[in-house]
């Protein structure tokens, strides 16, 4: 039956894709360089430090990378758990190390806001219009295509221009990605680690001029130039510090990045904004980007597992927060996406997890906006299932050939917990009903070995946030008051 509702699904996404106009996004595009580790290379960067001290500075938890002994720890803290995390470093000279002590197999484009610029298109979107603060000629190359547009100020004008020519010179930024697999067997002492889940640990390089934000000459003029977009995707907050040399501070930033998304939805009010999250390493950065970003300004928000635990944590949810770090039960993970909603007041939010995807929605769209939801998961399942195989997406019909994976099916557990325990009724397959909400979770398309897992996360919340976008999109009119293209 599954079988059937994706099928439907992604026939229909694919016709549905045409209704959306303008999709704005920003601000994070680098260059990955991507490294899959195999269990010698780990073994061999294991070797190279002291046993002990590696425990020990495991146990500490470095939050940021200064020394190769923090990098191997937290490389060994990420294969155990099977974690995705993405930790910062501002010591430049670790690249020179990952040169010659790990060296790349792969180059792309990678950045979250990079990753979805490229996705949305090549899903045909009409309009992609990408902010990239740090646009520098490669990354420009790499997301140019005749429907991606970068703002910028030209003369003295605001104008929408092609990458190529928004980019500059000496402008960019690379990170390490280090990929691992499942089954990965590590000594580490006296310690056995064996890696329970193909994930990665991206190493991001933050140099200092690295800024998340629209300078005010653009910023006070970018409603011109973005005069009807259907939705906006920001991510990128992760790089926002505490301080900075000019004794400016992340409240700055916050400010300016809530004025941008103010910018945009006066001239679109009907816009959906979606913020797609990752690790925050800092816990005031981290609760203040989600109750003055997220909570007052964003309809959307699509996550992980380890990213739901983390946002829990700084909202005063410590406990739920607690059992989903220890144990990824599908019902604390409904739980905890439960609260996410409900604390950040979302219209949705969207958890991906190995093997099903938990989208917790408002009733604001009635039953039809569940099953819309229903729907833009199993697109986005299907789509990002062909990106595991092949490494990117191509088209839209990409999705068709996900549907050749199998569902892992393991939903049935929880949506029998939801109606026993929770007082949720069944709706229709794979929709519950609770008081405030309705729990949409779909099995998805799981690729055994999936030619890398970074950016897939970004590829579900990206295209699922679309397709919802495009079944909304239907009667923007009414509310639209603005659009030059008609
Ligand atoms: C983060 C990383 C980037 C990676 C992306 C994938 O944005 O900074 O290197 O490509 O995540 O999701």
């Amino acid at each position: 039956m599954w079988e059937e509702l994706y099928e439907e699904a992604v026939k229909d996404a694919i016709k549905e894709l045409e209704n959306v106009d303008g999709v704005f996004v920003a601000y994070n595009a680098n260059i990955d360089l991507i490294r899959f580790l195999s269990e010698e290379d780990v073994q061999r960067l294991v070797d190279m430090v002291d046993s002990r001290e590696l425990i020990r500075r495991m146990t500490e938890y470095p939050r940021r990378i200064d020394t190769p002994l923090d990098l191997i720890a937290r490389l060994m803290i990420s294969i155990e758990g099977g974690k995705a995390a993405e930790v910062p470093v501002y010591a430049m000279e670790i690249d020179g190390w990952l040169r010659e002590n790990v060296g790349f197999d792969e180059k792309r484009l990678g950045g979250q806001a990079g990753i979805i610029t490229h996705l949305l298109s090549r899903l045909d979107i009409r309009n992609v219009i990408a902010y990239i603060p740090w646009l520098s000629p490669e990354i420009a190359e790499l997301i140019e295509r005749d429907n991606v547009f970068c703002p910028v100020i030209k003369n003295g004008k605001p104008i929408l221009v092609p990458p190529t020519e928004a980019c500059e010179k000496g402008k960019g930024k690379t990170n390490w990605i280090l990929e691992y697999r499942k089954g990965m067997n590590i000594t580490v002492g006296d310690k056995r680690i064996v890696c329970p889940r193909d994930n990665r640990l991206i190493l991001s390089f933050r140099p200092p001029w690295i800024r998340i934000e629209m300078k005010n000459e653009l910023l006070n003029r970018i409603h011109n130039i973005c005069a009807h977009i259907d939705g906006a995707i920001l991510s990128g907050y992760q790089m926002i510090k505490k301080e900075y040399e000019d004794g400016t501070t992340y409240h700055h930033y916050v400010r300016n990045s809530v004025e941008v998304i103010k910018r945009l939805r006066e001239v679109s009010p009907n816009a959906k904004v979606h913020v797609e999250f990752t690790s925050i390493q800092d816990r005031e950065i981290r609760e203040t980007i989600l109750r003055e970003i997220v909570k007052l300004n964003v309809h959307s928000l699509g996550l992980d597992a380890v990213e739901v635990a983390n946002a829990l944590n700084v909202l005063g949810h410590e406990e739920i927060a607690s059992r989903i770090i220890k144990r990824e039960r599908t019902e604390n993970l409904f739980e905890g996406t439960k609260r996410l909603f409900q604390e950040l007041e979302l219209e949705r939010v969207h958890l991906h997890a190995l093997g099903h995807y938990i989208c917790i929605r408002s009733k604001e769209d009635g039953v039809e906006g569940a099953e819309v939801e229903r729907d833009a998961l199993l697109f986005a399942s299907a789509l990002t299932a062909s990106r595991a195989m092949k490494g990117d997406v191509k088209s839209r019909e990409d999705a068709l050939l996900g549907l050749h994976v199998p569902v892992y099916n393991d939903i049935d557990y929880l949506l029998e917990f939801l109606t026993r325990y929770e007082g949720c009724e069944t709706v229709m397959e794979g929709i519950v009903e609770g008081e405030d909400f309705y729990c949409v979770i779909v099995p998805t398309k799981v690729v055994d070995n999936p030619v890398a897992t970074v950016g897939l996360g970004d590829t579900i919340s990206a295209s699922a946030f679309v397709v919802n976008l495009s079944k909304l999109s239907k009667d923007k009119s009414l509310f639209c008051p603005v659009n030059p293209q008609n």
